[in-house]
């Protein structure tokens, strides 16, 4: 196992042995008794066990429960234990809960500290977003949303600019961190049977829920070129190991729809961990990429070795628990061509945040002198894989942009998809939600406002 180093509440830690899949919070409450951390769902939803990391690309708050040892090599953790002053003088976001009268029983408190003290720290005003993640059960939010408030405008404490740490490069096979995609490429040839863990927010659980050893893992964590994104005439190309949050701001200059769905994609801590790479390769029908960038036509790049491969989004997915994608081989990059904007993307979930969608239906359509000339429309939670509705795309293309039109295409959708019955939603509402989206998406059009938080009573 490798040996990593970081800073832990400013001072620094070398750990000689690291288990790949012991995660920080673990070993800070059972290793360093620091159990200010709490334990509440370990699997990501409640925010509890909210730390801050810090690293080249800045301060963000992440869940420790899904956070594997190895992922903090060369970065700075502050823990709840390190957000007051080291004189114990409070942090203001500490304060304000004091005023406002933001606690009760105080189990989700330490996590909305940190997460308060990260968005403090990186000047975010847009609270309700950034505690998505902390459930509080007793407090509720009111007070604590006036306590984040009150400090925002508070000078940043000194103490929480972490500074990480020069780390140096480790070569264990076993739990491998490479630090370019050559190198990956080269490891995940020799080790084809071998686990990739990239964000691990799905990993994560197959460890604290599924109690899975996983051997030999390679991070991908540490290669900063999987993490580019960029903009040319052509196509936004985004690298597998971009995370949500890191995609937000292109997404909103380019196709503000998708912005809007990534906004509800898990909460910020999910997002400030979370790839798409990851979202893409794990093959769930329930992710929430795969429709937006098929109706987008965006094409995957997959790698194995030296040698490359592009494939149509749509082409990945072959059935339930099986995508088109060889051993040994990764996601290396997403490309989207760049296009006039007409996407819209629609989640249906129980909760509107922090919540794995139900339906989620994305549809781009182009209309040329008011006739339908092109129409890509994809669905997740549909079927087993995510899914083009390509009879309701041949039903659309060609016809006179009109509600007449969408209707007799809404009937297509029973054409395209057979959706199941689970704890998330039936088949019959699935089908005539999805029916309903495509109707939305035509009064949207027509500049009607059919969003249930801009309708007016
Ligand atoms: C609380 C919570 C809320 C969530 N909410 C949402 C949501 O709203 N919408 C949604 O779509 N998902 C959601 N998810 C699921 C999850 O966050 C996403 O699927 C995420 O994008 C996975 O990315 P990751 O980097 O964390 O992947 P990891 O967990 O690191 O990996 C996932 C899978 O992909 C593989 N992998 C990772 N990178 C690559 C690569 N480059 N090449 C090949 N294989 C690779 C891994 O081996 C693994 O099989 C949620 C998860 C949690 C815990
Ligand atoms: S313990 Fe609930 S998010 Fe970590
Ligand atoms: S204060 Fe009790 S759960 Fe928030």
């Amino acid at each position: 196992m490798p040996e990593i180093s970081f800073l832990l509440n400013g001072e620094a830690v070398r750990i000689a042995d690291a288990g790949a899949t012991v995660t920080l919070l673990d070993w800070l409450r059972e290793d360093r008794g620091l159990t200010g951390t709490k334990e509440g769902c370990n699997e990501g939803d409640c925010g509890a066990c909210t730390v801050m990391v810090t690293d080249a690309d800045g301060a963000r708050a992440l869940n420790a429960c899904i956070l594997f040892l190895p992922q903090l090599h060369g970065k700075a953790v502050r823990t709840v234990e390190g957000v007051a002053s080291p004189d114990g003088a409070l942090h203001p976001v500490q304060s304000a809960m004091v005023e406002h009268h933001g606690s009760q029983c105080g189990f989700c408190t330490p996590g909305f500290i940190v997460s308060m003290a990260t968005a403090h720290l990186n000047g975010r005003r847009d609270h309700d977003d950034q505690l998505a993640g902390n459930l509080c059960r007793c407090t509720g939010y009111a007070p604590i949303i006036r306590a984040a408030e009150a400090a925002a405008s508070a000078p940043v404490p000194d103490w929480m600019r972490d500074v990480p740490p020069e780390a140096e490069a480790s070569s264990d096979e076993a739990c491998f961190l490479p630090a370019t995609a050559d190198a990956l490429a080269a490891w995940y040839a020799d080790h084809p049977d071998g686990t990739l863990i990239a964000g691990a927010t799905d990993v994560g659980l197959w460890v604290t829920k599924g109690l899975a050893e996983l051997s030999p893992v390679a991070f991908l964590g540490g290669i900063s070129e999987l993490k580019e994104i960029t903009v040319s005439e052509g196509e936004i190309r985004i690298g597998a190991g971009a995370t949500m949050a890191a995609l937000m701001p292109v997404l909103a200059e380019h196709h503000p729809s998708y912005a809007e769905l990534a906004r509800r994609y898990g909460s910020e801590q999910v997002r400030q961990a979370a790839t798409i790479g990851g979202n893409i390769a794990n093959g769930s029908p329930i992710g929430d990429n795969p429709p937006a960038l098929i109706a987008l036509g965006a094409m995957l790049h997959l790698r194995k070795g030296a040698t490359r491969r592009a494939l149509p989004m749509e082409a990945f997915f072959l059935e339930y628990g099986k995508q088109d994608r060889a051993l040994g081989e990764f996601v290396e990059a997403i490309s989207i061509p760049r296009q006039p904007d007409r996407l819209k993307c629609y989640k249906l979930s129980k909760r509107f945040d922090q919540d794995i969608s139900a339906v989620c239906g994305c549809f781009s359509i182009t209309v040329e002198g008011g006739q339908v000339t092109g129409a890509r429309v994809a669905f997740g939670g549909m079927a087993g894989i995510p899914k083009r509705a390509t009879a309701v795309e041949n039903a659309l293309i060609g016809a006179a942009w009109t509600e007449e039109t969408v209707r007799a295409a809404q009937a297509q959708f029973a054409e395209d998809f057979q959706p199941l019955t689970d704890m998330r939603a039936s088949a019959a509402y699935r089908l005539e939600s999805a029916q309903n989206m495509l109707l939305r998406y035509f009064l949207e059009d027509q500049g009607t406002a059919a969003h249930v938080l801009e309708v007016a009573p």
